[in-house]
């Protein structure tokens, strides 16, 4: 049996441990990627720290990969080896439960399958992903600079367009992390008002170039009183991990502004009083399909929105992974793996 190298989590709360697999085979609407990149995302921590329910172990991490398809399984059309493709978070769509046969696959997948959490990612040489999960890649990205577009891309670019909110309006994005810092870059290029909020002066010169036109110190400012000199934000993108952070910036929102929360924070307190008077809202979003990653590839390559990533090999996952923990990354690791 052909073997490959893979960085498994061996049990929740567990290290990250390189070791060596059986390369694994695709069964029916599956394929196999030989992989080329995996961003490290933070939420790569609910598998490491065992945060989801139902997590069977050892598991490998990784949602945000680029690959090339090297085998397909039984019954699938549309892909065959030699293609690029990329794949995220959201692992495939069932097609039988009630809200993928109303068409809404996108209500499908969060309780279904999830990439590097029910299914093995792509911390690995090989990873098998269900066909429809698959993105194709476009011609002009590398596969390090496609590789965080794959969740925190398609995260914060999907989310910002579906808000409602206009060109010309006020965008405030909070935190500037992996996600953060595409999200800035996108609300830009989508013609928003774009206010970045973070804390310390370190990355206010990076907002500026990233496209914010304001950049906001939330450990010197108040930043919801900053937000409403501005005159209210109608969108609040939150990427942050903290809920506090988060809390602290709900006054900022303008009249029927709305807080969209990204950042996986387990806890949040607010006065709902505080809602009431400019009915403004506290909404959810999570990634998309692989259709939405594709838009997000196109829509990057056309604008020139790219991740500013630091490189690690595959062998040091662990190391790259600390990194980003430690909030120094500027501004995703990536693995590079072949
Ligand atoms: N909804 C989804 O589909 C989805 C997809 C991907 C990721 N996520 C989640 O999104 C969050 C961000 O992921 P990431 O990969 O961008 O993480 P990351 O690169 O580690 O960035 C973390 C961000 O959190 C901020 N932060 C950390 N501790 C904080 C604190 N105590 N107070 C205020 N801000 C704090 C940092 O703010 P500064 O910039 O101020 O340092 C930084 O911007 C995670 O919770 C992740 O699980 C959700
Ligand atoms: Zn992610």
């Amino acid at each position: 049996m052909p073997k490959m190298r893979a960085v498994q989590v061996p049990h929740a709360g567990g290290p990250l441990e390189i070791v060596e697999r059986d390369i694994p085979e695709p069964g029916p609407g599956q394929v196999r990627l030989k992989v080329q990149a995996c961003g490290v995302c933070h939420s790569d921590s609910l598998t490491k720290e065992g945060h989801m329910p139902g997590i069977m172990y050892p598991r490998v991490p990784g949602h945000e990969v680029v690959g090339i398809v090297d085998a397909v399984g039984a019954g699938v059309a549309g892909w065959k080896p030699g293609q690029q493709a990329g794949v995220g978070w959201n692992g495939g769509y069932c097609g039988y439960c009630d809200n993928c046969r109303r068409g809404d696959f996108f209500a499908c997948t969060t309780a279904t399958y999830i990439t590097g959490v029910t299914s093995d990612g792509g911390y690995a040489e090989y990873m098998i992903a269900r066909a429809e999960a698959v993105a194709r890649l476009p011609e002009g990205l590398s596969p390090v600079e496609a590789a965080p577009l794959m969740c925190a891309g398609v995260t914060t670019y999907n989310c910002l367009r579906n808000t409602g909110a206009r060109p010309g309006e006020l965008v405030a994005v909070l935190g500037l992390g992996g996600l953060g810092h595409l999200g800035v870059q996108y609300a830009a290029k989508m013609g928003f008002k774009t206010v970045a909020i973070a804390r310390g002066q370190d990355k206010a010169a990076l907002a500026t170039q990233l496209g914010a036109s304001q950049y906001i110190d939330s450990r010197a400012q108040d930043p919801a009183k900053e937000l409403q000199k501005l005159g209210g934000a109608k969108v609040i993108l939150a990427t942050v991990t903290a809920g506090d952070a988060m809390a602290a910036v709900v006054g900022g929102l303008g009249v029927r502004g709305t807080l969209m929360v990204v950042g996986a924070a387990m806890s949040m307190q607010i006065a709902p009083i505080q809602l009431l008077g400019g009915c403004t809202a506290i909404k959810g979003w999570y990634s998309g399909t692989s259709i939405d990653s594709q838009d997000t590839l196109a829509f990057s390559l056309q604008t020139g929105v790219r991740s500013m990533n630091e490189v690690f090999p595959l062998d040091r996952a662990s190391e790259g992974y600390e990194r980003m923990m430690s909030g120094d990354a500027r501004f995703r690791v990536v693995l590079s793996v072949a």
